[in-house]
């Protein structure tokens, strides 16, 4: 099972990822969770990407297709895994083709969560990650049992710095511009599914578990 989660941000793929890759023993491969962890972790990719990220830009395709090239030619990516956010343009989308034809391999379904502005904005403005583990909250729709401490792990709640207004407006203004694009791509091949991100987690889950029935 090969799968990929699109759509804008604050659509609900990482929240929607987390559930899939549990239930269906997928391995996660979300390049903004990479990026994030190398910058973390004090790496100079994450410090590099991190001054693209804030302003809510793209970071390089060069730059995010050898990250993703790396992770997949591990072990536990060879059969089962989510792509979380990755490809954003259509030069990364080729670049997946090629390395997974490399591999003799192809992705099984494309799934994007539809969610229009005003329900992203309400999602992003609400947003809290866990500084330590990742883990997302949202101050109304999923609050932490304690305020501004991850359930998780004890660790201190943030806000992203990209889903600051401006930033979230350029991710937006993206979105459009070089991810969309994407849609036609997959649909030609037929592998293409869209579902209605504005409903409840659980609803949205089921959602993505119907579109994927025949890959499962
Ligand atoms: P990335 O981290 O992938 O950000 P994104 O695509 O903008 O998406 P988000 O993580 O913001 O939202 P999400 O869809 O995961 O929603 P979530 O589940 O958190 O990438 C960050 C940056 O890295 C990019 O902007 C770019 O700079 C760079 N980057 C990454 N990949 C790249 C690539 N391939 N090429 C180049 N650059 C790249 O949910 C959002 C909120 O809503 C949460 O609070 C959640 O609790 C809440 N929520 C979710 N679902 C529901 C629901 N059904 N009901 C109520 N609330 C909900
Ligand atoms: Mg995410």
């Amino acid at each position: 099972m090969k799968i990929l989660l699109t759509g804008p941000p604050g659509a609900g793929k990482g929240s929607q990822s987390e559930r899939l890759v549990k239930e269906f023993g997928l391995t996660s491969i979300s390049t903004g969770e990479m990026f994030r962890e190398a910058y973390k972790n004090n790496e100079k990719l994450g410090i590099e990407a991190m001054k693209y990220i804030n302003k809510g830009e793209l970071v390089d395709d060069d730059i995010t297709n050898e990250i993703v090239r790396k992770r997949l030619s591990k072990k536990d990516a060879e059969s089962r895994f989510l792509l979380d956010g990755y490809p954003r343009t259509v030069a990364q989308a080729k670049a997946l083709d090629q390395m997974l034809s490399d591999m003799n391999s192809s992705l099984d379904a494309v799934i994007k969560i539809v969610v229009d502005k005003q329900v992203i904005l309400e999602r992003m403005v609400g947003r809290r990650v866990c500084k330590q583990c990742g883990q997302t909250y949202h101050l109304s729709f999923k609050p932490p049992k304690v305020e501004g401490v991850c359930d998780k792990c004890g660790g201190t709640l943030h806000q992203r710095p990209d889903d600051q207004l401006e930033s979230v407006l350029n991710r937006l203004e993206i979105y459009e511009s070089k991810t969309k694009p994407l849609i036609d791509y997959y649909d030609s091949r037929g592998i293409f599914r869209s579902v209605n991100g504005d409903q409840s987690f659980d609803e949205v889950y089921a959602a993505i578990k119907k579109a994927l029935e025949d890959v499962i």
